[in-house]
């Protein structure tokens, strides 16, 4: 029987996967093959497992170092009705970004109170949603934003933090910095005091804290600690100059996963540990009573956990150029590749242990030369029908997934112990042509 020590790429997969009696890949004790069997291909296959000891790592790690952080689960990082249910179970708070996150959120039972919402362009309705439910906290990114939602709050006292935008390099794509000068996202710091002033005098608005979110995909901690020294440093400045009092902190997410066997980014340990000391240190340093700190990690509580499965097709060799190995599904489902130039593992399903022979490149089957899942990976020699199954497919795939070429999305299934369970069917025809049918 195949040693999975022997394969170590298993790294990336889901903390379960393993290989079973039959030699295929398992996640969650399920055979990879006999799923991609039953509910087709491509299909997203979540690790249960995995992912609850991600939201209990974020909760103990930071809670440990300091007693009481809200771990605030970001659901555009993958985004369904059994997330929601699974993150209130542990404990989890929410960040959402959308109206659309938000009722899909309330829908799956999760309590409002548990719910914090930034976004640079609310409309009125996304606010009055907010405001009406009673959320934790509206995270009001700009000064337009704050007059609209001091219009809409009326009599009610409605929490709220402050974005600042500390203008602090996150080293990371550059799609995916927020927190550079050259951002639409938070309040720029010519903006801050008169966002400051503003709220605090609006009789409705209960400026409760400070939050700032730097970017994505982040493999150094050093850039959380610049954002440090700039908020805390100007929470100690208004607290002189305007009395303001911050009970709440949140330092956003974007702590980085691991994608492939070579690079290692930081554990959620490491992360906490360093934060955490330049937090309290700087509290210190400038008289700042501690505030309650928030942290919004999405892409490291999913993103390993989520294993995407396709069929291989047509096998292309040109050579001297390359071979293309084209799989069933591709930019549709995830675009992450074209994208940011995301790199990611893969194995196949019925040979994880086979030795790799081949360079191929994994393209998908949309009509656009760049639809490209992997751009070179060594794999062993593929066949049509092969079972391919792509790591770290977990954050940001499912939730930036589209119909283009008229494309059915994938189905998802959560496995655990042996069990898989469908948590969202795979789309239809029917479901593509519906709402021209109705218009
Ligand atoms: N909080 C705020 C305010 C955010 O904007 C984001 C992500 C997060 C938290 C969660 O960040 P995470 O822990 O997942 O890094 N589509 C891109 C990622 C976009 C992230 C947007 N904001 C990708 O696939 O790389």
């Amino acid at each position: 029987m195949a040693d999975k020590n022997n394969i170590p790429r298993l790294a990336v997969f889901p903390q379960t996967a393993d290989v079973n009696k039959k030699g295929n890949l398992a996640i969650g004790g399920c055979d990879s093959v006999a799923l991609a069997e039953k509910y087709g291909t491509p299909l997203y296959v979540f690790d249960e497992t995995d992912i609850r000891s991600r939201c209990r790592e974020f909760k103990e790690e930071f809670g440990k170092r300091y007693p009481g952080t809200i771990v605030s689960y970001s659901p555009k990082a993958f985004t369904a009705g059994a997330m929601f249910e699974l993150v209130a179970e542990e404990g989890l708070e929410l960040d959402v970004v959308s109206g659309g996150e938000l009722a899909f959120a309330l829908a799956s039972g999760f309590p409002a109170n548990r719910i914090h919402f930034p976004g640079n362009n609310k409309s009125r309705e996304e606010l009055e949603l907010a405001v009406r439910e009673r959320i934790g906290h509206i995270v009001v990114d700009n000064l337009p934003e704050l007059n609209m939602l001091s219009n809409i709050a009326d009599k009610r006292k409605v929490d709220i933090l402050l974005r600042l935008n500390p203008g602090v390099d996150p080293h990371t794509h550059k799609h995916n910095a927020t927190g550079i000068a050259d951002s639409k996202f938070g309040l720029p710091k010519a903006d801050w005091d008169e966002a400051v002033k503003t709220a605090m005098v609006e009789y409705n608005l209960n400026v409760d804290g400070l939050h700032f979110h730097i970017g994505s995909g982040l493999y150094e901690y050093q850039p959380y600690l610049n954002s440090l020294d700039e908020v805390l440093s100007y929470a100690a400045d208004i607290k002189q100059k305007y009395k303001f009092k911050m009970n709440l902190l949140s330092i956003g997410g974007g702590f980085g996963a691991q994608y492939t066997v070579d690079a290692v980014p930081p554990t959620v340990a490491s992360f906490a540990e360093a934060i955490i000391e330049r937090f309290n240190s700087m509290c210190r340093e400038l008289e700042l009573e501690t505030p309650k700190l928030m942290i919004e990690p999405g892409r490291k509580i999913v993103a390993q956990a989520g294993v995407a499965l396709y069929t291989v097709g047509v096998i292309k060799e040109i050579p001297g150029v390359r071979t293309y190995v084209s799989v069933d599904g591709g930019m549709g489902d995830n675009i992450r590749q074209p994208m940011y130039g995301a790199v990611q593992e893969a194995l196949v399903a019925s040979r994880p242990a086979d030795k790799d022979t081949k360079k191929v490149t994994i393209s998908g089957k949309y009509c656009e030369a760049g639809d490209v899942l992997i751009k070179e990976i060594k794999l062993p020699e593929l066949n049509a029908g092969d079972i391919l199954a792509v790591a770290g497919s977990g954050a940001y795939c499912v939730p930036m997934s589209s119909n283009y070429n008229a494309a059915l999305r994938p189905a998802i299934v959560f496995v655990k112990d042996g069990k898989a369970r469908l948590i969202r069917r795979r789309e239809t025809l029917e479901d593509l042509m519906i709402r021209d049918k109705e218009a």
